[in-house]
């Protein structure tokens, strides 16, 4: 036996007005999508903006649904959209910003652990990192160079 550790490197940003320009701009968009969200079960807004090599940005916000596992999540409605509309794109940054409809969330929400598989299959696709940041409607913001960072294991076509 033999123990192994995976170490997770992350950077953490005390606001968004901490960020480069141009991440603050692309956060922007994202709680602009946020406002956007249909989620009349859980209240809880998600708001996801990627750029795109393309310069375009493509918006996403939670799409819910009175029967509950057929909604969707903030980061693959936008990040499906981006892979239908712009095939041949490479998503370069994707920006998170979650909370509750009702008073303001003061810590960083993670994608969850589907969006984490589905933006996987994009680093594949494209055969390069796509850069991630998540925060809560104020607060701090956390930095990942890669989704590969925040999924480590995860199961990809070379297991098939
Ligand atoms: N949600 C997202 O949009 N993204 C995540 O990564 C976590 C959860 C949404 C799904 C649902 O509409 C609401 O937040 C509560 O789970």
């Amino acid at each position: 036996m033999k123990e192994v550790k995976i170490e997770t490197h992350l950077k953490v940003y005390d606001s968004i007005n901490d960020l480069p320009q141009n991440i603050q701009e692309l956060m922007t968009f994202a709680s602009q999508a946020r406002l956007n969200a249909y989620a009349p079960y859980s209240k809880f807004l998600v708001g996801a903006a990627i750029l795109l090599d393309n310069d375009e940005v493509v918006t996403g916000n939670n799409q819910e649904n009175a029967c509950y596992p057929s909604g969707l999540c903030a980061e693959r409605t936008a990040i499906y959209y981006a892979g239908s509309k712009y095939p041949k794109s490479k998503m370069l940054k994707l920006a998170i910003i979650a909370g509750s409809q009702e008073g303001q969330t003061n810590r960083p929400i993670p994608p969850c652990g589907s969006c984490r598989q589905a933006i996987l299959e994009y680093e594949i696709k494209q055969d390069s990192d796509i850069e991630i940041y998540f925060m809560g409607t104020t607060g701090k913001v956390i930095q990942s160079h890669s989704l590969s960072n925040l999924f480590p294991l995860g199961f990809d076509r070379s297991f098939l």
